[in-house]
């Protein structure tokens, strides 16, 4: 019932790791996050947050979910008011629900894009109007915009008073509800209103020239700060980003990817016109997709705050599993690609792009800032950090090559650290398989499985189904492989809570696209956690391999045609199923 946008925003705007942090004491073990578990008491840590999926598992009691299961759990909340509470904290203003505010139900795609059209050159008129556009103009060129690159990017304003874009629309002929739809009004109690009002607008525009959303910046420190058209009939935000119409036309060989619309203006004016921002929200694998089609290359332009470059972070991950070749740019005394360029220039940033740095180096850096490497504790330290980084990569020629490069930088022999990376990553398997064995023998041994009472039916299915749905949770990517590319069908899974949450995953993807936290709205505390789980088993192995979810796949078709021929199936198995059966 609440839009996926908003929680894929509540999401990215609330970081897991500063939410839980106000609850509680969290230490950082190499990527990922230990403290003392809020819902269990122990003595010893084993509640981990994980950032770069944005979730927590306790290994003690098996609590897991995201940052809005966690705010359901701590705060005792339901999930609306859970949202609403992370919403305020965000300065994330969200829609009424209660209204019945359903939409789609018949705006089209064409009347959408007709409408933002003639909102975009009304804009434009308010900001050059001599009377009503004064601020916003002001403004602008406070920030160092002249009149070529307002127009260029097409930008416009809102006025505080007059220029009422819904007035405006209805002389056109547009219907007040036609006119909320598309995000240019809001309902309240007196009726419509202007959405955006007092804002700078920048339009987004996409590859074949139509402006498919707004996103529009307050003047001065009010809150929020920007104000951005949600999903349309027109519009996805998911799936576009601002200043590709020009981008797609650069001859650079790489695109620059940023935070702002202001970063990416300054750029294009700075003649780096290559630049692209996504629409308030963390890269999307649809994003990263698109991006693909234009160039093989990005260099990741975020904010140089902690934020940005967690950001960064996930964002590498995210375009290399596109195929894309992704670095990292480093900025130091200035936040952002915009502060930097007015500081100190095209040219210094030109030099920024071409020291920019692969996943590898980004890492060393991080992990070589927090270290005194002329400490030997210190360095040992940070070479161990390092090396369990290296373990975690699956493509061992990828190991070998940052194996080499460590033992270069720390003058260290190539042996005694390719030594310390094998015994982690046998570590690592070893911790899994114990896991996995533990598990099995405490649900085959009877101990019921409260939350999925089927496992212990099919005990090496449901486990493969679990590493199918695992993968499709943390990459977003494989919900798409799996749903649009109909690999896998609800026939497929083994438990019902396996097919309950495919097919769930399915239903959303298919009706506006499916992000993690919806599950809060559908499934009980206990299975989210078991989903958390599934998430957290492979978060300390990184599978991410395109290989193994084929295989996994193909696995868990194998076994499901077994169950469902009947054939493995034991005699009290059958009669089980035939029980069950007749009582419905
Ligand atoms: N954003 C948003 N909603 C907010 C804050 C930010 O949608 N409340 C999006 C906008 O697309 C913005 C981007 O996130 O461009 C980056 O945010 P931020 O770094 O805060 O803004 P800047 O683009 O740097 O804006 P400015 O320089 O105007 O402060
Ligand atoms: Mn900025």
């Amino acid at each position: 019932m609440i839009p996926a946008n908003i929680i894929e925003d509540i999401r990215y705007r609330c970081d897991i790791e500063s939410v839980i942090s106000s609850y509680l004491t969290l230490k950082r073990t190499g990527s990922n996050l230990k403290g003392l578990c809020p819902f269990h008491s122990e003595k010893t840590p084993s509640f981990v947050v994980y950032p770069e999926t944005q979730s927590f598992y306790c290994f003690g009691c098996g609590a897991g979910g995201d940052v809005i299961s966690f705010v359901m759990r701590t705060e005792n909340l339901d999930y609306v008011s859970a949202i609403e509470t992370l919403a305020k904290r965000a300065g994330i203003a969200l829609p009424d629900f209660s209204d019945g505010n359903e939409r789609r139900d018949g705006l089209s795609r064409s009347r959408t894009l007709a409408m933002n059209l003639e909102a975009a050159k009304f804009y434009r008129k308010c900001l050059f109007d001599d009377n009503i556009g004064a601020p916003g103009r002001q403004y602008l060129v406070d920030r160092g915009l002249t009149v070529p690159e307002i127009k260029h990017f097409g930008l416009g304003y809102s006025p505080e008073r007059g220029g009422s874009m819904l007035k405006h629309l209805q002389s056109l002929g547009f219907k007040p509800k036609e006119i909320q739809e598309a995000y240019f009004a809001g309902r309240g109690e007196h009726g419509y209103y202007d959405y955006f009002r007092g804002r700078v607008m920048f339009p987004i525009i996409d590859v074949s020239g139509n402006v498919i959303a707004f996103g529009g910046r307050i003047l001065g420190d009010a809150k929020p700060k920007y104000l951005n058209t949600s999903d349309t009939p027109a519009f996805k935000k998911s799936r576009n980003l601002f200043a590709l119409n020009y981008a797609k036309n650069s001859t650079a060989g790489y695109f620059i990817l940023c935070e702002g619309y202001m970063d990416v203006i300054a750029l294009h004016k700075a003649g780096f016109t290559s630049a692209v921002a996504t629409l308030g929200t963390a890269i999307t694998s649809e994003q990263a997709r698109l991006i693909k089609k234009y160039t093989d290359k990005v260099i990741i332009s975020y904010d140089s705050d902690e934020a940005g470059q967690k950001a960064a972070n996930r964002a590498i991950v995210l375009l290399e599993e596109a195929g894309i070749d992704a670095k990292v740019l480093k900025m130091s005394g200035a936040k952002d690609p915009d502060e930097y360029i007015q500081k100190f220039g095209a040219e210094k940033f030109k030099s920024l792009i071409e020291q920019s740095r692969g996943k590898f180096e980004f890492k060393l850096d991080e992990i070589s800032s927090k270290y005194d490497i002329a400490n030997p504790v210190e360095k040992i330290k940070a070479i161990g950090e390092i090396c369990s980084f290296i373990a975690g990569i699956y493509s061992s020629v990828e190991r070998d090559i940052y194996i080499e490069k460590t033992s270069r930088d720390f003058s260290i022999d190539p042996k005694s650290v390719k030594a310390d990376v094998e015994s982690k990553r046998r570590k690592l398997s070893r911790e899994n398989d114990k896991k996995r064995q533990g598990e099995l023998i405490r649900i085959t041994s009877g101990i019921s499985d409260r939350v999925n009472p089927d496992f212990a039916k099919q005990p090496k299915g449901a486990r493969i189904e679990e590493d199918v749905l695992g993968m499709i949770f943390i990459y977003s990517e494989y919900v798409t492989r799996a749903v649009d590319g109909r690999v896998l069908e609800e026939n497929d899974f083994v438990t019902s809570l396996g097919k309950r949450l495919f097919t769930y995953v399915k239903e959303k993807n298919s009706d506006g696209g499916f992000v993690f936290g919806m599950l809060n709205e559908e499934f009980t505390q206990d299975e989210i956690s078991r989903v958390s789980q599934m998430i957290a088993e492979r978060n300390e192995l990184s599978v991410n391999d395109e290989g193994s979810f084929d295989t996994y796949v193909r696995a868990l078709r194998q076994e499901s045609d077994k169950i469902n021929s009947g054939g493995d199936i034991s005699l009290e198995e059958l009669l089980q199923k035939k029980r069950s059966g007749m009582k419905k």
